[in-house]
């Protein structure tokens, strides 16, 4: 994925300004900032869901927002991995029913969608959770799950929003974990907004955000 000068604007306050860098295949970056700082603003903006002002972004070479939205959609569903900052599991749906809907997205069929979407809850501990609800779990289990949902279709970039914000640190050991795997085994590329020290020192690089400006790597 590459990201290149990305602006975001909010009425007349500005959110990112000329944010340019890459992340590739198989390899991850943990952004770090403090808050306010623009780093959830331009994550909507890789995953296609906020239009920058000005600038784009490149997935596996193809332009996100100078596409239809139809081909943004469809690239979306294919190619991206989104796990929001605050739980954004569909509450009428169970664990593994929301963790399934990428699948289902993707038009692969119901029997074989369940019987993929488990073996990812498993990696995240959320397997026996599968027939709940998203009230009948914690927000550490929701995470997880919204985690599993995130990975479940193998996406060619997953962009993380906090995702251990509300883990134990076992469990943040065991998310930090499953994306990094994720990089290196499906060869995706990893972007991971995070406070999390321990987290952004796992990732190969780190980019620092300070009111909406991208400070060099430190790594
Ligand atoms: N929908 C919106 N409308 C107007 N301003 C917004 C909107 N979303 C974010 N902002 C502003 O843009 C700036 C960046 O917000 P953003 O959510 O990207 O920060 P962040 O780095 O993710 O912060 P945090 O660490 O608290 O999650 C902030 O000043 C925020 O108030
Ligand atoms: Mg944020």
């Amino acid at each position: 994925m590459a990201v290149n000068d990305v602006s975001i604007k909010f009425r007349n306050t500005s959110a990112c300004e000329s944010v340019t860098f890459a992340v590739r295949q198989e390899s991850s970056v943990a952004i770090v900032g403090s808050s306010g700082s623009g780093k959830t603003s331009l994550l909507l903006v890789l995953a296609g869901l906020l239009r920058p002002a000005s600038g784009d972004v490149t997935v596996l070479g193809k332009s996100l927002w100078g596409a239809s939205r139809r081909a943004r959609t469809s690239a979306r569903r294919k190619h991206l991995g989104y796990v929001a900052q605050f739980s954004d599991l569909i509450p009428e749906l169970t664990l593994l029913e929301n963790v399934a809907m990428p699948l289902r997205l993707l038009g692969v069929p119901f029997t074989r969608a369940r019987e993929i979407s488990p073996h990812k809850m498993d990696q995240l501990g959320v397997a026996r959770m599968s027939t709940r609800f998203p009230d009948e779990v914690s927000g550490g289990e929701m995470q997880r799950a919204a985690i599993a949902r995130s990975l479940v279709h193998d996406p060619a970039v997953v962009l993380a929003d906090e995702p251990t914000g509300a883990l134990d640190e076992d469990n943040r050991n065991l998310v930090m974990h499953e994306l990094l795997v994720a990089a290196r085994t499906s060869g995706s590329a990893v972007v991971v907004v995070t406070h999390d020290a321990q987290l952004a020192s796992a990732a190969d690089s780190v980019l620092h955000m300070n009111d909406g400006r991208l400070s060099p790597p430190t790594k």
